[in-house]
């Protein structure tokens, strides 16, 4: 186990409240990470239980596996994949174990953790100079340098102002194609001082760091965060049984709208309801102590009857 790599799971006492968790029982966890949220579920379904853990990225899985070592009378099934994948690879684990391939409750902590944003050589903070990768599985896909060197103005335009909510969106787009025809990206240092050259020093929001929206945007395009997002948390919905219950844990206004289309959804096929009537916000005692909690939102959904329309 790293002990360098830190993250602290965000709104966990909500989480388990809300999951029905229980000796026995079948969970998973589509987002590992460092297994924070994975080691509390899986102490609460002991004995007797299986977790399903999925994580896309080999190092999270890794610390994920090693820092699970030690919980007893749990099946414990982990796979590097996407979440795109969860039913399948539910199916899979449940198939092995002779278990019924359905979920009590299921797990969706989106986004990235701390000691991913950290890692200067990961190239996804803009606060240590490093490669400009953001990849999460680094063992696919185009990192951001390659990505940013060849995409047009429009559809980098689009992304800053589609995921980051970048009002300097044109400018910085234009600064960028305007750079790399003579010397392509290649740092973080590099798209940090696209970003600082857009936006006028006055006109910057004091709160955060410049280049704080697009990095966020650039992070999403390259790992295609957002795509099919909304059809993936429906379709892991479709994992749980009867009365299970799947939380998802968004922290940004993309990944939030697709939790809702997708409760929305299910919801809509008579077989589910949701579990708030408002998404639940982590408390200011939380916020205080993590600010990386600060823009978190909880939405969870209920299966009440066996097949729903659309499966
Ligand atoms: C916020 S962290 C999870 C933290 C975890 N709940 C904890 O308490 O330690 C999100 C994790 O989901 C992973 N992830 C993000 N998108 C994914 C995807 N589409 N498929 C699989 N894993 C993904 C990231 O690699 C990251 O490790």
């Amino acid at each position: 186990m790293d002990s360098t790599m830190t993250h602290v799971s965000v709104m966990a006492a909500e989480v388990l409240a809300t999951l029905p968790l229980k000796p026995g029982v079948t969970a998973v966890d589509g987002t590992l990470g460092l297994a924070g949220h994975a080691k509390m579920i899986a102490e609460r379904i002991a004995p007797g239980g299986i977790l399903v853990g999925l994580d896309w990225d080999s190092q999270m899985l890794a610390e994920a596996e090693s820092r699970l070592s030690d919980v007893r009378d749990v099946e414990i099934k982990l796979f590097q994949c996407d979440y795109r994948q969860l039913r399948a690879k539910l199916e899979s684990a449940c198939k092995e174990s002779g278990r019924a391939p359905v979920a009590d409750a299921v797990l969706l902590d989106l986004g990235l953790n701390n000691a991913q944003i950290e890692d200067p050589t990961r190239g996804i903070t803009f606060k240590q100079d490093g490669d400009l990768d953001m990849r999460m599985d680094r063992s696919s896909g185009e990192p951001a340098s390659a990505l940013l060197n060849r995409i047009s103005p429009g559809e980098l335009e689009s992304a800053l102002w589609n995921f980051g909510d970048e009002r300097w969106a044109r400018k910085i787009s234009q600064v960028i194609v305007e750079r790399r025809k003579s010397k392509p990206l290649r740092t973080t240092a590099d798209l940090v001082d696209c970003v600082l050259a857009a936006i006028p020093a006055a006109k910057r929001d004091k709160r955060i760091h410049p280049a704080t929206r697009t990095f966020q945007a650039i992070r999403i395009l390259v790992n295609g965060e957002l795509d099919e997002l909304e059809e993936a948390i429906f379709d892991a919905g479709l994992a749980l049984a009867v009365d299970g219950v799947m939380v998802i844990l968004s922290y940004h206004s993309g990944e939030d709208r697709a939790a809702k289309h997708a409760i929305k959804n299910l919801v809509s096929t008579g077989s589910f309801e949701s579990v708030f009537k408002k998404p639940l916000r982590p408390q200011d005692a939380e916020v205080a102590a993590n600010k990386k909690a600060r823009s978190a939102i909880m939405r969870a959904v209920r299966r009440i009857a066996e097949d729903p329309k659309q499966s």
